[in-house]
């Protein structure tokens, strides 16, 4: 079982959208996938709520309860685990990362996240944790803030993700109905990154494609039966 905290202390970059595409992709793969929320704003348990697909699994959680929550879920054989985490300092994203094998750390493109990326960048580092940066609501059209961001990633010692999300609409307007964009919008460019993103993230940990374990596992049946 795979786990990804996904942490930044600066609010509304997009953590809780990141980790709801993610998670949406992923069980869209066959994956068995279960979302831990960690934010007292429960805003990810909120979309479930509106959600009326029964997956991803989303599970409101405290510190406290994480490692019981984590090991319930490995005995379920859950595959992935995403847990998104509120902003400032809170002691839940340090607990996020503690258990994580990865940590996604999404960032807009101004100042404020800026400043607070270092912070974020040295709690993944302490607890010596693979982490990566993903540029959100990047600016459609705009290469030079792409490449400032980046700039700004790889200073504070953070690997970048090669694909960043940009500002559309559809994924405010799939969170309303408890959906991600891939989900409501299947060919827009907003389920294009977050697909491109996906097939990134699941690589850089090591989970297999559940469908690639299926095919596997079923050739496998058949010459134990032949
Ligand atoms: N790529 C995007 N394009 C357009 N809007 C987006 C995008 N990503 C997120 N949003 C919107 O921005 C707002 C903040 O996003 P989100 O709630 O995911 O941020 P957050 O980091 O989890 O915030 P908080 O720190 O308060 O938990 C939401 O209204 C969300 O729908
Ligand atoms: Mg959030």
């Amino acid at each position: 079982m795979k786990i990804i905290a996904i942490a930044m202390q600066k609010g509304g970059v997009g953590k809780s959208t990141l980790t709801r595409s993610l998670a949406v992709a992923a069980a869209l793969e066959g994956h068995n996938v279960l979302v831990l929320d960690m934010d007292t704003q429960q805003s990810t348990n909120q979309w479930k709520g509106r959600r009326e697909a029964p997956l991803p699994l989303v599970r409101f959680t405290t510190e406290i309860d994480l490692q019981g929550e984590l090991d319930r879920a490995r005995k379920a054989g859950c595959d992935l685990v995403l847990i998104d985490t509120p902003p400032a300092r809170s002691t839940e994203a340090p607990a996020a990362v503690e258990f994580s094998d990865f940590v996604l750390v999404p960032c807009t493109a101004d100042i404020e996240a800026f400043e607070q990326l270092p912070r974020t960048a040295r709690l993944a580092r302490t607890t010596g944790k693979p982490a990566a940066a993903v540029l959100t609501m990047a600016t459609p059209n705009s290469r030079s803030e792409l490449e400032v961001a980046h700039k700004v990633f790889e200073t504070v010692g953070l690997e970048v993700a090669p694909q960043q999300l940009h500002r559309l609409k559809v994924h405010r307007d799939a969170s309303r109905l408890g959906l991600s964009a891939q989900e409501l919008e299947p060919t827009s460019k907003a389920a294009e990154e977050i697909k491109s993103l996906a097939v990134w993230v699941f690589e850089r940990i090591g989970l297999i494609s559940a469908n690639v374990q299926n095919r596997t596992r079923a050739r496998v049946h058949k010459k134990d039966a032949a």
